[in-house]
């Protein structure tokens, strides 16, 4: 196999695992998110135009990708700290989304924020390439669900289970009718 096909399939599993475990859990939380805020649901049935703000409250409150590794090519001071080229660092974008400095009372969950962009598809040259297939995938969603009588926001937290993963944040399994 040459070098460009093998990297044109490595591209393709970074489309397939980038592109699937990320939307996947931002539904979860979003379900078990308004599972438990009634008050919410009400006012997003009431003005479906409030959904993407929703979203990004929730891309912000429940980050689907906690962090990511980076190795750094250049010298950084950041508050005093100076890190060297060929360090690794962690990217701990769901500890920057709950930073009150950034979010005031970052722990509530709030869909009438400023809208202060979340951190949570990344920065920069490695911005996340699906932002806005996750926000149209995530907007049909949740449309779907909030008009639909059958579905039931009786989720039982109680028998969901966390995903284990260290920078997945997700249900492995989330109980719902
Ligand atoms: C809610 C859903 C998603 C979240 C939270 C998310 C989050 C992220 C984050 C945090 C990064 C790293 C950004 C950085 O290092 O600055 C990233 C990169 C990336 N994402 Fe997403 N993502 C989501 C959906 C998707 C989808 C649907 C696709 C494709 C179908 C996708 C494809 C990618 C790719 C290819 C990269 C690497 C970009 C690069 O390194 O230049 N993501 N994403």
């Amino acid at each position: 196999m040459s070098a460009s096909v093998r990297k044109l399939l490595g591209f393709c599993f970074l489309l397939l695992v980038a592109g699937h475990e990320t939307t996947t859990n931002l539904l979860s939380n979003g379900v078990a998110l308004l599972a438990d805020h009634p008050e919410i649901r009400d006012q997003l049935r009431a003005d479906p135009d409030l959904v993407p703000l929703a979203i990004e409250e929730l891309l912000r409150y429940d980050s689907p990708v906690q962090g990511i590794g980076r190795t750094l090519t250049r010298e950084v001071e950041l508050y005093g700290q100076q890190m060297k080229p060929g360090e690794s660092v962690l990217l701990l974008f769901g500890s920057a989304n709950r930073d009150d400095r950034a979010f005031p009372d970052a722990e509530v969950f709030d869909i009438g924020r400023s809208p202060e962009p979340p951190v949570a598809l990344g920065r920069g040259i490695h911005f996340c390439l699906g932002a806005s297939l996750a926000r149209m995938e995530a907007r049909i969603a949740l449309d779907a669900l909030l008009a639909n009588p059958a579905f039931s926001w009786d989720a039982d937290l109680a028998d969901a289970e966390r995903l284990r993963s260290g920078p997945i944040r997700g249900f492995a399994s989330l109980p719902v009718r």
